[in-house]
């Protein structure tokens, strides 16, 4: 049979309008409801495939978010992936209250990439697990158990002196020049972590720093850097202990100077999103010594 072109024609404007068609319905029943037919929140127009991709555009995910949120209300959703994943955004404390006091249990998911699933880490991992898992159950129970409990903390403490130890000798070496602060830290976290997880040190418990007057760990939500509810992060007692010792350890062992006299309210602090919120231009800073004892 020969096709002719008025044929070929016809083809793709039926395609057109049934796929038109296809999407106007689907936006208006996603508008509408969601899976158990209760009505979703308000949110920017999602495209095709494309979802509200180009409405999250910029280098800066939450100044995204939270102009999205001053046009669609404290509690949007963001169609996010072809694979119709509805994401709920939460932007007031008020929200997050109800969000994680409320209705944690069933918040508690992760959206999985592709990638992470490939990788075999979707089913291994406590990031990736889903919350009802008994394996990730498991996991957390480990951790709290064995990681962060007031006896493994304290039995990891010369692990923990050691490593920031290190990170002071580290910079010792470098005293008068510049240094990129962020990743001599990171490489020192590396191994604080790693020897927090291994270490079989026996020594005296420590107290953790307390942050007068600021709650972090949930239960203010103006203020929930390590999350809130079953999720929460596993790592905060250790995060308690090591953030104020090692900002503590480079204050004593150093006086900190900006680059070639670069006033401080000139210094770039803006942000940006990866996996988590980072300066968008690194610090670098000129450590010089200003005392000799240990840390
Ligand atoms: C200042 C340091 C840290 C901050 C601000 C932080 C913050 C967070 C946040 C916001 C989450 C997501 C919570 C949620 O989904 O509701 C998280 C999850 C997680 N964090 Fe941390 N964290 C820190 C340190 C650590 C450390 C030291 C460890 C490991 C020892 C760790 C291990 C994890 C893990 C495994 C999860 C995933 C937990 C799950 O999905 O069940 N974090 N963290």
């Amino acid at each position: 049979m020969k096709i002719t072109e008025r044929g070929v024609w016809l083809l793709w404007a039926t395609l057109a309008v049934v796929s038109l068609l296809y999407y106007l319905t689907s936006l208006g029943r996603r508008r509408r409801c969601s899976g158990s037919g209760r009505p979703l929140p308000p949110g920017p127009r999602p495209l095709p495939i494309i979802g509200n991709a180009l409405d999250l555009r910029g280098a800066n995910l939450q100044h995204a978010l939270a102009r999205l949120a001053r046009a669609h209300g404290d509690v949007m959703r963001l169609q996010l992936g072809p694979s119709g994943a509805a994401v709920v955004v939460v932007s007031s404390p008020a929200a997050a209250r109800e969000a994680f006091a409320r209705h944690d249990r069933r918040h508690a998911a992760r959206v999985v990439p592709d990638a992470v699933r490939a990788l075999g880490w979707a089913d291994r991992s406590m990031i990736w697990l889903p919350s009802s898992d008994p394996r990730w159950k498991a996991l957390r129970g480990v951790v709290a158990a064995h990681v962060v409990s007031p006896r493994s903390l304290a039995s990891a403490r010369g692990a923990r002196e050691r490593a920031v130890r290190g990170l002071v000798a580290h910079l010792r070496g470098r005293a008068g020049r510049e240094v990129e602060v962020g990743r001599a830290l990171y490489a020192a976290m590396l191994n604080l972590v790693s020897s927090s997880f291994f270490s079989v040190d026996l020594v005296d418990m420590d107290s953790g720093a307390e942050a007068a007057g600021v709650d972090f760990k949930g239960k203010d939500y103006e203020f929930i850097p390590f999350g809130s509810g079953r999720r929460q992060c596993p790592g905060l007692p250790l995060a308690e202990l090591v953030v104020p010792h090692v900002l503590a350890a480079l204050l004593h062992a150093f006086e900190w100077r900006l680059p070639d006299g670069v006033p401080a309210e000139q210094l770039d602090v803006s942000e940006r999103f990866t996996t988590a919120n980072v300066m968008a231009v690194p610090l670098k800073a000129v450590p010089i010594v200003i005392t000799k004892s240990q840390v």
